[in-house]
């Protein structure tokens, strides 16, 4: 070789090694993560003497863990338990180490932590990108090494990274940094980013979801949900027309985060909240509660501990549901999903969601919707978990989705 080839060798190598795209593969999950986040319901809670049923505290996260363990939701899959804003001194300690706050995690994180492992579940934290979080306490900026390693050494397992008061310039740099150093951190730790919504809906630019599946394992989406029926409703109908988008980058280690599920807060009725849950499990939504777990209703308490829309949620392949707009209200969501019959037919629920006040009557022929099994299938309805009848390719349904609500079936081929 002349040393001009040499050269232009050695610089296809060097170039080679940085443009050789590293792609998030930590292991961690598989499936959509389910567990509880403090935000949506307890906010910044921080009153604790005036507001003691309301506080953000150690005994509220323990107590959690201990409702997850008893009452056969950590059996349903329920499994990180995460605390968001608002959880440490307003100062970095002397050393620039964040400080639990003292009266409301008097024996700090580690304690927590432990104690959530030794049920048998995880523990998961939240800081800001940016110098403060969003609520003011101290963030990560200038941090991130030693932060993420703290992180670690307290035993964290999943860590929600928000994106206040940052450019989208640094927030598209820093994103990857901090993960890097979550990455190299002595503990692996689901990495949530709140990068792609802080892109598109506080800057207003596109994101680029390739390079956030890349670097995060989760990452929101949308605005965060407030305690009605409409913002379920907007964050659904943003799914819906997101989907081309959003679903060539969904799948597992890799998931699209529309946001905590608002049940046990009083804010949605028996029917609305089996709206909620069943459109995250079509879409392989992480399903994260935020509410007084003693507030969950019974028929709420029966929707997320139903195994078989959990085996739905969590299904392996992970796929996000395909909508149908089937009229003005009522949109028909679709996902393939295990077992599958040999190699080639992959069960398939459906979910009939009607979004609007009125009871609202489809006719549906499932064989239209990608289904092929020539023996037909058979259906069997989640909610009253039962097999309905079997049906060939070229039947047609005629159902009536009441106001607000929901069927879901199951189609497993013949
Ligand atoms: C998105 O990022 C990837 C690399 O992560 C790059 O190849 C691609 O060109 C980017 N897309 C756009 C639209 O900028
Ligand atoms: C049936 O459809 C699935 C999904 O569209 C596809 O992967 C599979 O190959 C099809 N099977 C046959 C026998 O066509
Ligand atoms: C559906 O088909 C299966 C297999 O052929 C059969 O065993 C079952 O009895 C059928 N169910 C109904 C409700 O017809
Ligand atoms: C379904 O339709 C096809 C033609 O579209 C027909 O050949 C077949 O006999 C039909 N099967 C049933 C069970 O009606
Ligand atoms: C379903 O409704 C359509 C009209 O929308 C009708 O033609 C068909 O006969 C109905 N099928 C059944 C099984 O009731």
């Amino acid at each position: 070789m002349t040393s001009t080839q040499t050269l232009i060798l050695w610089v296809l190598i060097f170039c080679n090694l940085f443009l050789n795209v590293k792609l998030l593969e930590n292991g961690l999950a598989r499936k959509p993560p389910m567990g509880w986040m403090s935000w949506g319901y307890y906010q910044c809670s921080v009153d604790c003497e005036n507001n003691p049923s309301k506080c953000l505290n150690e005994k509220l996260l323990l107590s959690v863990a201990d409702k997850f363990y008893s009452e056969g939701y950590m059996e349903a899959g329920f499994e990180y338990i995460i605390i968001d804003d608002c959880w440490s001194e307003k100062r970095r300690n002397q050393f620039g180490r964040l400080v639990p706050d003292k009266k409301r995690f008097p024996r700090g994180m580690k304690y927590i932590a432990d104690y959530i492992h030794k049920r048998g579940m995880k523990f998961g934290m939240y800081t800001n990108i940016a110098k403060k979080t969003c609520m003011g306490y101290p963030g990560s900026r200038g941090y991130f090494k030693p932060d993420a390693n703290m992180f670690a050494r307290w035993g964290v397992d999943y860590l929600k990274v928000d994106g206040c008061f940052v450019d989208e310039n640094f927030l598209n740099v820093a994103y990857i940094k901090l993960g890097e150093h979550i990455d190299a951190a002595e503990r692996p730790m689901v990495y949530s980013c709140s990068w792609p919504y802080y892109i598109e809906f506080i800057h207003n630019k596109k994101p680029n979801y390739t390079t956030v599946a890349q670097h995060c394992n989760m990452w929101r989406n949308y605005h965060d949900v407030a305690l009605s029926w409409d913002a379920v409703k907007a964050i659904i109908t943003h799914y819906k027309d997101a989907y081309t988008e959003l679903s060539p980058h969904h799948g597992p280690g890799k998931w699209n985060d529309p946001d905590m599920l608002i049940l046990g807060t009083g804010a949605l009725t028996d029917s609305q909240s089996r709206v909620q849950v069943s459109v995250y499990a079509m879409l392989s939504a992480p399903l994260l509660l935020s509410c007084d777990m003693d507030q969950l209703t019974a028929n709420e308490r029966e929707l997320l501990t139903n195994l078989d829309l959990m085996a739905i949620a969590q299904d392996p392949l992970g796929v996000m549901a395909r909508p149908y707009e089937l009229t003005n209200s009522i949109t028909l969501w679709v996902k393939p999903h295990l077992p599958k019959k040999g190699d080639a037919y992959n069960s398939v629920s459906f979910a009939l969601v009607n979004l609007a006040p009125e009871d609202t009557t489809v006719s549906l022929a499932p064989g239209r919707y990608g289904l092929n099994s020539t023996d037909g299938y058979t259906i069997m309805d989640i909610f009253a978990r039962t097999f309905l009848r079997n049906i060939t390719l070229n039947e047609t349904l005629n159902l009536t989705v009441p106001a607000e609500d929901v069927i879901l079936y199951t189609l497993y081929p013949l």
